[in-house]
Protein backbone atom coordinates (compact mmCIF):
# COMPACT_ATOMS: atom_id res chain seq x y z
CA UNK A 1 0.00 0.00 0.00
CA UNK A 2 1.42 3.31 -0.81
CA UNK A 3 1.48 5.97 2.18
CA UNK A 4 -1.84 7.66 2.52
CA UNK A 5 -2.21 11.25 1.19
CA UNK A 6 -5.08 12.30 3.55
CA UNK A 7 -4.90 15.77 4.90
CA UNK A 8 -6.37 16.09 8.55
CA UNK A 9 -6.94 19.57 7.79
CA UNK A 10 -8.91 19.05 5.15
CA UNK A 11 -10.67 16.20 6.71
CA UNK A 12 -11.58 18.40 9.10
CA UNK A 13 -13.19 20.66 6.42
CA UNK A 14 -14.88 17.82 4.96
CA UNK A 15 -16.50 16.75 7.79
CA UNK A 16 -14.60 14.93 9.59
CA UNK A 17 -13.53 15.82 13.31
CA UNK A 18 -9.63 14.68 14.00
CA UNK A 19 -8.85 13.28 17.75
CA UNK A 20 -6.13 15.36 17.61
CA UNK A 21 -6.86 18.93 16.06
CA UNK A 22 -4.87 20.10 12.97
CA UNK A 23 -3.24 23.04 13.53
CA UNK A 24 -1.53 26.05 11.73
CA UNK A 25 -0.85 29.96 12.59
CA UNK A 26 -2.34 33.10 10.98
CA UNK A 27 0.53 34.76 9.40
CA UNK A 28 2.94 31.92 10.75
CA UNK A 29 5.66 33.07 8.21
CA UNK A 30 6.52 36.26 9.45
CA UNK A 31 9.09 38.45 11.56
CA UNK A 32 8.61 36.48 14.93
CA UNK A 33 11.19 33.96 12.75
CA UNK A 34 14.94 34.73 12.55
CA UNK A 35 15.06 32.77 9.07
CA UNK A 36 12.38 34.50 7.73
CA UNK A 37 13.98 37.81 9.04
CA UNK A 38 16.98 36.89 6.63
CA UNK A 39 15.45 36.28 3.77
CA UNK A 40 13.35 39.11 4.01
CA UNK A 41 16.77 41.18 4.32
CA UNK A 42 18.09 40.24 1.16
CA UNK A 43 14.62 40.55 -0.81
CA UNK A 44 14.14 44.11 -1.10
CA UNK A 45 10.98 45.36 -0.26
CA UNK A 46 8.03 43.47 1.02
CA UNK A 47 6.39 42.95 -2.30
CA UNK A 48 9.92 42.03 -3.74
CA UNK A 49 9.70 39.30 -1.53
CA UNK A 50 5.97 38.57 -2.33
CA UNK A 51 6.91 38.05 -6.20
CA UNK A 52 9.78 36.36 -6.34
CA UNK A 53 8.73 32.86 -6.35
CA UNK A 54 11.50 30.91 -4.87
CA UNK A 55 11.94 33.12 -1.95
CA UNK A 56 8.35 33.65 -1.63
CA UNK A 57 8.01 29.26 -1.67
CA UNK A 58 11.02 29.13 0.73
CA UNK A 59 9.21 31.32 4.28
CA UNK A 60 6.07 29.87 3.37
CA UNK A 61 7.93 26.35 3.55
CA UNK A 62 10.10 27.83 6.91
CA UNK A 63 7.78 27.25 9.80
CA UNK A 64 6.17 24.08 8.30
CA UNK A 65 9.82 22.56 8.76
CA UNK A 66 10.41 24.48 12.10
CA UNK A 67 7.20 23.28 13.30
CA UNK A 68 5.25 20.37 11.15
CA UNK A 69 2.20 22.75 11.13
CA UNK A 70 -0.76 20.96 9.30
CA UNK A 71 -1.15 23.39 6.75
CA UNK A 72 1.04 25.88 4.94
CA UNK A 73 -0.20 29.55 3.92
CA UNK A 74 1.00 30.97 0.74
CA UNK A 75 3.06 33.99 1.27
CA UNK A 76 1.52 36.97 -0.23
CA UNK A 77 -0.73 39.98 0.65
CA UNK A 78 -4.23 40.70 0.41
CA UNK A 79 -3.31 44.09 -1.50
CA UNK A 80 -1.38 42.46 -4.32
CA UNK A 81 -5.25 42.31 -5.94
CA UNK A 82 -5.35 46.17 -5.80
CA UNK A 83 -1.30 46.06 -7.42
CA UNK A 84 -2.89 43.53 -10.26
CA UNK A 85 -5.52 46.41 -10.94
CA UNK A 86 -3.38 48.65 -11.61
CA UNK A 87 -3.25 50.58 -8.55
CA UNK A 88 0.18 51.75 -6.68
CA UNK A 89 1.06 49.54 -3.91
CA UNK A 90 3.62 50.02 -1.39
CA UNK A 91 4.81 49.17 2.05
CA UNK A 92 6.42 51.69 3.70
CA UNK A 93 8.96 50.30 6.59
CA UNK A 94 7.09 50.16 10.03
CA UNK A 95 4.35 51.92 8.36
CA UNK A 96 2.38 49.62 6.76
CA UNK A 97 0.24 49.91 3.35
CA UNK A 98 -0.10 52.53 1.17
CA UNK A 99 -1.90 52.78 -1.65
CA UNK A 100 -3.01 55.87 -4.16
CA UNK A 101 -6.33 56.56 -2.17
CA UNK A 102 -9.95 55.97 -4.71
CA UNK A 103 -11.92 58.06 -1.91
CA UNK A 104 -15.11 59.85 -4.60
CA UNK A 105 -17.02 58.79 -7.51
CA UNK A 106 -14.92 60.42 -10.10
CA UNK A 107 -11.46 58.41 -8.68
CA UNK A 108 -13.87 55.50 -8.89
CA UNK A 109 -14.51 55.99 -12.65
CA UNK A 110 -10.70 55.32 -13.28
CA UNK A 111 -10.62 51.76 -11.84
CA UNK A 112 -10.09 48.90 -13.87
CA UNK A 113 -12.71 46.53 -14.15
CA UNK A 114 -10.74 43.31 -14.54
CA UNK A 115 -7.17 42.40 -13.04
CA UNK A 116 -4.24 41.63 -14.90
CA UNK A 117 -3.37 37.63 -13.27
CA UNK A 118 -0.46 38.04 -15.40
CA UNK A 119 0.78 40.76 -12.62
CA UNK A 120 0.41 37.20 -10.31
CA UNK A 121 2.59 35.04 -12.04
CA UNK A 122 5.01 34.47 -9.11
CA UNK A 123 2.13 33.96 -6.67
CA UNK A 124 1.32 30.70 -8.75
CA UNK A 125 4.79 29.69 -8.67
CA UNK A 126 5.52 30.04 -5.87
CA UNK A 127 2.51 27.51 -4.77
CA UNK A 128 3.60 25.46 -7.38
CA UNK A 129 7.16 25.19 -5.91
CA UNK A 130 5.73 25.10 -2.10
CA UNK A 131 3.73 22.05 -3.14
CA UNK A 132 6.67 20.03 -4.48
CA UNK A 133 8.55 20.63 -1.60
CA UNK A 134 5.53 19.92 1.45
CA UNK A 135 4.67 15.97 2.49
CA UNK A 136 1.95 14.83 0.95
CA UNK A 137 -0.08 15.23 4.37
CA UNK A 138 -0.03 18.73 4.82
CA UNK A 139 -2.34 20.74 3.11
CA UNK A 140 -1.90 24.16 1.29
CA UNK A 141 -3.76 26.99 1.86
CA UNK A 142 -4.72 29.88 -1.18
CA UNK A 143 -6.12 33.33 -0.12
CA UNK A 144 -7.44 36.67 -1.01
CA UNK A 145 -9.04 39.41 1.32
CA UNK A 146 -12.62 39.83 1.58
CA UNK A 147 -14.00 42.71 -0.66
CA UNK A 148 -14.80 44.63 2.17
CA UNK A 149 -11.31 45.00 3.76
CA UNK A 150 -9.36 45.04 0.45
CA UNK A 151 -11.93 48.04 0.30
CA UNK A 152 -11.02 50.07 3.64
CA UNK A 153 -7.03 49.55 2.22
CA UNK A 154 -8.21 51.13 -1.30
CA UNK A 155 -10.36 53.99 -0.02
CA UNK A 156 -8.16 55.32 2.54
CA UNK A 157 -4.79 54.52 0.68
CA UNK A 158 -3.72 52.42 4.20
CA UNK A 159 -4.74 51.30 7.02
CA UNK A 160 -6.85 53.13 9.27
CA UNK A 161 -8.18 52.73 13.15
CA UNK A 162 -11.60 52.49 12.50
CA UNK A 163 -11.60 52.36 8.77
CA UNK A 164 -14.07 55.55 8.63
CA UNK A 165 -13.19 56.13 5.25
CA UNK A 166 -14.79 53.22 3.59
CA UNK A 167 -17.38 53.29 6.11
CA UNK A 168 -17.90 56.71 4.62
CA UNK A 169 -17.65 56.26 1.08
CA UNK A 170 -20.24 53.04 1.26
CA UNK A 171 -22.54 55.46 3.18
CA UNK A 172 -22.27 58.85 0.62
CA UNK A 173 -21.41 57.14 -2.49
CA UNK A 174 -23.39 53.42 -2.57
CA UNK A 175 -23.09 53.10 -6.18
CA UNK A 176 -19.11 53.69 -6.67
CA UNK A 177 -18.43 51.93 -4.10
CA UNK A 178 -20.61 49.15 -5.06
CA UNK A 179 -18.52 49.24 -8.03
CA UNK A 180 -15.61 48.70 -6.62
CA UNK A 181 -16.46 45.82 -4.61
CA UNK A 182 -18.11 44.19 -7.58
CA UNK A 183 -14.57 44.54 -9.48
CA UNK A 184 -12.98 42.79 -6.52
CA UNK A 185 -15.59 40.08 -6.19
CA UNK A 186 -14.78 39.14 -10.00
CA UNK A 187 -11.04 39.50 -9.54
CA UNK A 188 -11.00 37.60 -6.33
CA UNK A 189 -13.01 34.58 -8.16
CA UNK A 190 -10.20 34.65 -10.74
CA UNK A 191 -7.51 35.17 -7.77
CA UNK A 192 -8.41 32.42 -5.81
CA UNK A 193 -9.76 29.80 -8.86
CA UNK A 194 -5.47 30.38 -10.67
CA UNK A 195 -4.52 29.80 -6.77
CA UNK A 196 -6.23 26.14 -7.30
CA UNK A 197 -4.96 25.15 -10.56
CA UNK A 198 -1.33 25.89 -9.31
CA UNK A 199 -1.78 23.45 -6.18
CA UNK A 200 -3.77 25.06 -3.18
CA UNK A 201 -5.74 22.21 -1.55
CA UNK A 202 -7.75 25.37 0.70
CA UNK A 203 -8.62 28.83 0.65
CA UNK A 204 -8.76 31.32 3.38
CA UNK A 205 -11.11 34.54 2.90
CA UNK A 206 -9.99 37.03 5.27
CA UNK A 207 -12.24 39.74 6.16
CA UNK A 208 -10.00 41.44 8.99
CA UNK A 209 -12.48 44.35 9.33
CA UNK A 210 -15.81 42.76 9.22
CA UNK A 211 -16.85 43.68 12.82
CA UNK A 212 -16.80 47.32 12.14
CA UNK A 213 -20.01 47.76 10.40
CA UNK A 214 -23.35 47.44 11.40
CA UNK A 215 -26.37 44.46 10.70
CA UNK A 216 -27.45 45.85 7.35
CA UNK A 217 -23.72 47.02 6.00
CA UNK A 218 -22.17 43.58 7.04
CA UNK A 219 -25.10 41.80 5.14
CA UNK A 220 -24.40 43.80 2.00
CA UNK A 221 -20.73 44.73 1.96
CA UNK A 222 -19.13 41.40 3.98
CA UNK A 223 -21.42 38.54 3.55
CA UNK A 224 -23.04 39.06 0.50
CA UNK A 225 -19.58 39.66 -1.59
CA UNK A 226 -18.51 36.53 0.07
CA UNK A 227 -21.35 34.82 -1.00
CA UNK A 228 -21.10 35.67 -4.66
CA UNK A 229 -16.90 34.28 -4.27
CA UNK A 230 -17.75 31.23 -2.63
CA UNK A 231 -20.29 30.64 -5.51
CA UNK A 232 -18.68 31.98 -8.29
CA UNK A 233 -15.42 29.61 -7.43
CA UNK A 234 -17.30 26.42 -6.97
CA UNK A 235 -19.11 27.38 -10.26
CA UNK A 236 -15.92 26.06 -11.50
CA UNK A 237 -14.98 24.20 -8.58
CA UNK A 238 -17.81 22.64 -6.95
CA UNK A 239 -16.04 20.80 -4.24
CA UNK A 240 -13.30 23.76 -3.32
CA UNK A 241 -12.86 23.95 0.32
CA UNK A 242 -13.21 27.54 1.85
CA UNK A 243 -12.80 28.91 5.13
CA UNK A 244 -13.99 32.48 6.17
CA UNK A 245 -12.63 34.49 8.69
CA UNK A 246 -15.04 37.39 9.55
CA UNK A 247 -13.12 38.82 12.01
CA UNK A 248 -15.23 40.36 14.92
CA UNK A 249 -18.86 39.57 12.98
CA UNK A 250 -19.58 37.72 16.94
CA UNK A 251 -23.38 37.51 16.96
CA UNK A 252 -23.85 37.76 12.94
CA UNK A 253 -21.43 34.54 12.70
CA UNK A 254 -24.99 32.21 11.59
CA UNK A 255 -25.58 34.48 9.31
CA UNK A 256 -22.57 34.81 7.85
CA UNK A 257 -22.22 30.73 7.49
CA UNK A 258 -25.56 30.47 6.37
CA UNK A 259 -25.68 33.00 3.53
CA UNK A 260 -21.98 32.36 2.18
CA UNK A 261 -21.57 28.45 2.50
CA UNK A 262 -18.07 28.26 3.79
CA UNK A 263 -16.86 24.62 5.10
CA UNK A 264 -14.85 26.85 7.93
CA UNK A 265 -14.75 29.98 9.70
CA UNK A 266 -12.18 31.01 11.65
CA UNK A 267 -13.15 32.99 14.94
CA UNK A 268 -11.54 35.81 17.02
CA UNK A 269 -10.73 35.36 20.91
CA UNK A 270 -13.64 37.20 21.89
CA UNK A 271 -16.00 34.97 20.68
CA UNK A 272 -18.83 33.43 23.26
CA UNK A 273 -17.83 29.62 23.14
CA UNK A 274 -21.33 28.22 23.83
CA UNK A 275 -22.82 30.31 20.92
CA UNK A 276 -20.24 29.30 18.49
CA UNK A 277 -20.43 25.44 19.40
CA UNK A 278 -24.23 25.53 18.98
CA UNK A 279 -25.07 28.15 16.03
CA UNK A 280 -21.85 27.61 14.04
CA UNK A 281 -19.83 24.24 14.55
CA UNK A 282 -23.15 22.32 14.47
CA UNK A 283 -22.59 23.33 11.08
CA UNK A 284 -19.56 24.00 9.33
CA UNK A 285 -15.83 23.96 11.04
CA UNK A 286 -14.27 25.87 13.44
CA UNK A 287 -10.90 27.39 13.70
CA UNK A 288 -9.33 29.57 16.28
CA UNK A 289 -9.04 31.51 18.29
CA UNK A 290 -6.23 31.64 20.96
CA UNK A 291 -5.25 35.19 21.59
CA UNK A 292 -1.94 36.28 20.00
CA UNK A 293 -1.09 38.34 23.27
CA UNK A 294 -1.43 35.11 25.48
CA UNK A 295 0.85 33.09 22.98
CA UNK A 296 3.75 36.42 23.99
CA UNK A 297 3.13 36.03 27.43
CA UNK A 298 3.54 32.10 27.82
CA UNK A 299 4.25 29.93 30.95
CA UNK A 300 1.24 29.16 32.56
CA UNK A 301 -1.41 31.73 31.21
CA UNK A 302 -0.44 30.34 28.10
CA UNK A 303 -1.35 26.58 29.05
CA UNK A 304 -4.63 27.78 30.48
CA UNK A 305 -5.75 29.31 27.07
CA UNK A 306 -4.86 26.45 25.52
CA UNK A 307 -6.68 24.35 27.36
CA UNK A 308 -10.05 26.44 26.85
CA UNK A 309 -9.73 26.75 23.86
CA UNK A 310 -9.85 22.64 23.13
CA UNK A 311 -12.27 22.69 25.89
CA UNK A 312 -14.63 25.02 23.95
CA UNK A 313 -14.29 23.26 20.59
CA UNK A 314 -12.36 20.32 20.47
CA UNK A 315 -15.35 17.93 20.78
CA UNK A 316 -16.34 18.98 17.32
CA UNK A 317 -14.91 19.74 14.04
CA UNK A 318 -11.63 22.01 14.84
CA UNK A 319 -8.56 23.12 13.36
CA UNK A 320 -6.74 25.15 16.48
CA UNK A 321 -5.15 28.62 15.16
CA UNK A 322 -4.83 31.86 16.55
CA UNK A 323 -7.71 34.52 16.97
CA UNK A 324 -5.53 36.60 14.86
CA UNK A 325 -1.91 36.77 13.38
CA UNK A 326 0.75 35.84 15.41
CA UNK A 327 2.66 39.24 16.48
CA UNK A 328 6.45 39.92 15.36
CA UNK A 329 7.83 39.92 19.22
CA UNK A 330 6.44 36.24 20.35
CA UNK A 331 9.34 33.99 21.79
CA UNK A 332 9.64 31.05 19.39
CA UNK A 333 9.76 28.59 22.26
CA UNK A 334 6.30 29.80 23.14
CA UNK A 335 5.00 28.39 20.00
CA UNK A 336 6.79 25.00 20.83
CA UNK A 337 5.24 25.18 23.98
CA UNK A 338 1.26 25.61 21.99
CA UNK A 339 2.26 22.44 19.87
CA UNK A 340 3.12 20.10 22.48
CA UNK A 341 0.34 21.17 24.70
CA UNK A 342 -1.99 20.86 21.25
CA UNK A 343 -1.07 17.42 20.35
CA UNK A 344 0.65 15.87 23.79
O1 LIG B 1 -0.33 34.14 7.12
C1 LIG B 1 0.74 34.05 6.45
O2 LIG B 1 1.82 33.61 6.93
C2 LIG B 1 0.67 34.36 4.96
C3 LIG B 1 1.01 35.68 4.59
C4 LIG B 1 0.08 36.86 4.82
C5 LIG B 1 0.59 38.17 4.91
N1 LIG B 1 -0.46 39.03 4.93
C6 LIG B 1 2.02 38.50 4.95
C7 LIG B 1 2.43 39.82 5.47
C8 LIG B 1 -1.31 36.94 4.87
C9 LIG B 1 -2.36 35.85 4.86
C10 LIG B 1 -1.65 38.34 4.92
C11 LIG B 1 -3.03 38.84 4.93
C12 LIG B 1 -3.27 40.28 5.19
N2 LIG B 1 -2.54 41.36 4.74
C13 LIG B 1 -4.39 40.78 5.88
C14 LIG B 1 -5.53 39.95 6.45
C15 LIG B 1 -5.15 39.20 7.67
C16 LIG B 1 -4.76 40.08 8.82
O3 LIG B 1 -3.64 39.92 9.31
O4 LIG B 1 -5.59 40.87 9.28
C17 LIG B 1 -4.29 42.19 5.90
C18 LIG B 1 -5.25 43.15 6.54
C19 LIG B 1 -3.11 42.53 5.15
C20 LIG B 1 -2.60 43.89 4.82
C21 LIG B 1 -1.27 44.15 5.41
N3 LIG B 1 -0.11 43.51 5.01
C22 LIG B 1 -0.93 45.07 6.42
C23 LIG B 1 -1.91 45.98 7.15
C24 LIG B 1 0.46 44.98 6.62
C25 LIG B 1 1.31 45.82 7.53
C26 LIG B 1 1.18 45.44 8.94
C27 LIG B 1 2.30 44.51 9.34
O5 LIG B 1 2.03 43.49 9.98
O6 LIG B 1 3.45 44.85 9.02
C28 LIG B 1 0.95 43.96 5.76
C29 LIG B 1 2.35 43.49 5.64
C30 LIG B 1 2.61 42.03 5.77
N4 LIG B 1 1.89 41.05 5.17
C31 LIG B 1 3.68 41.43 6.50
C32 LIG B 1 3.57 40.05 6.31
C33 LIG B 1 4.50 38.98 6.83
C34 LIG B 1 4.75 42.18 7.28
C35 LIG B 1 5.67 42.85 6.31
C36 LIG B 1 7.14 42.55 6.50
O7 LIG B 1 7.54 41.40 6.75
O8 LIG B 1 7.89 43.50 6.34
Amino acid sequence: MPQSATKPFIDVLSGQRQTIPPMWMMRQAGRYLPEYREVRAKAGGFLDLCFNPELAAEVTLQPIRRFGFNAAIIFSDILVIPYALGRSVRFEVGEGPRLEPLDDPAKVATLATRADLGKLTPVFEALKIVRGGLAPEVALIGFCGAPWTVATYMVAGQGTPDQAPARMMAYRHPEAFAKIINVLVESSIEYLLAQLAAGADALQIFDTWAGVLPPAEFARWSVEPTRRIVEGVRAKVPDAKIIGFPRGASAQLPAYVEATGVNAVSIDWTAEPAFVRERVQSKVAVQGNLDPLVLITGGAALDRAIDDVLANFAQGRFIFNLGHGIQPETPIAHVEQMLKRVRG
